[in-house]
């Protein structure tokens, strides 16, 4: 896990305690002895937890749509002897169109440079396109965050070029798996940590590890809202209630967990070991019974 002195993994530049440091533990209310508007109040006031009206989920869910849409049409131009950079064009020509606004595009500090990441091999997360040419056994990570109308959808894809290896394969598959097994157990009454529970123990029984350093997070008003939900095993026992919107994303590696950030960009994370590295990503909806999948891609 990152340590309250390091920096937020948002971007901010500030301290994970002096930004999204989440607040678990004493004091906690059950849900169920508030009414809706006090369970409102309480989980926006103490955890940064926005629970979503209905007019806001319809915007989300449009959002969610159009971001799923862009992501597939990307990831179908992501060929052998293609470069990040037409990647980044084909988003910003599809922002455009849509009247859409890539959510990427000068967030956080130092302001990402670019309107999606792409991050390839050992990348684990925020590549910044560039001139790098996509070649026969590259696995690539694409996403894309959105804003339509004000509301905000965030997902990712892994693209494998040509012949991949059986390392390269395994992280692809794992934390394919990795998603949608937590997205499986999501209902309301449960705690975050549950979704970190599921992800790791699979995880580690593949011999992959779980990247502590990026966690999924609220979204759909704005970027990045509370909760914070780690990847790994953790104790945040922040109950799931019915109308809260957030991602899961995890980050799995084929070796070490630890991810080192470029000194020089301020954002691109790699496996400290240079090892491979994938990542997928949904936006999810938690509904009265269980949850919806937002965001609709499906793998190929
Ligand atoms: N899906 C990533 C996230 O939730 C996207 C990061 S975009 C960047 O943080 F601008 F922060 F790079
Ligand atoms: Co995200």
């Amino acid at each position: 896990m990152i340590g309250r002195n390091d920096l937020c993994w948002c971007g901010s530049g500030k301290k994970w305690k002096k930004c999204h440091f989440p607040n678990v533990g004493a004091g906690q209310t059950t849900p169920s002895a508030l009414s809706p508007e006090e369970l409102k109040k309480h989980y926006l006031k103490k955890y940064d937890i926005l629970i979503k009206t209905k007019e806001q989920i319809e915007g989300i869910r449009q959002a969610c749509v159009l971001t799923s849409n862009i992501l597939d049409a990307i990831c179908a131009e992501a060929k052998a002897g293609v470069t990040t950079l037409h990647l980044d064009e084909v988003s910003q020509r599809l922002h455009g169109a849509a009247n859409a606004i890539p959510a990427c595009l000068n967030y956080g500090q130092p302001p990402f440079p670019k309107t999606l990441c792409t991050s390839l091999n050992e990348v684990i997360c925020h590549g910044i396109p560039n001139e790098t040419v996509l070649k026969d056994g590259d696995i690539l990570n694409i996403d894309v965050s959105s804003i339509l109308n004000g509301y905000i959808g965030d997902c990712s894809r892994m693209v494998t070029i040509g012949k991949i290896s059986p390392e390269k394969q395994l992280v692809v598959d794992v934390a394919y798996e990795c998603l949608m097994r937590s997205i499986a157990i999501l209902k309301p009454g449960i705690p975050v940590s549950a979704i970190g529970d599921v992800i790791e123990a699979y995880a580690n029984s593949k011999g992959c590890s779980v990247v502590h350093q990026f966690v999924a997070h609220g979204v759909g008003v704005r970027f990045h809202e509370g909760p914070q939900v780690p990847h790994c095993r953790n104790k945040n026992s922040i109950v799931i209630v019915p109308g809260m919107i957030f991602t899961i994303e995890p980050m799995i590696n084929a070796g070490v967990s630890e991810a080192v950030i470029d000194i020089h960009d301020g954002w691109v994370a790699r496996t400290r070991d240079g090892k491979p590295s994938a990542q997928w990503e949904h936006t999810l909806l938690i509904t009265d019974t269980g949850h919806e999948i937002l965001t609709p891609w499906k793998r190929l």
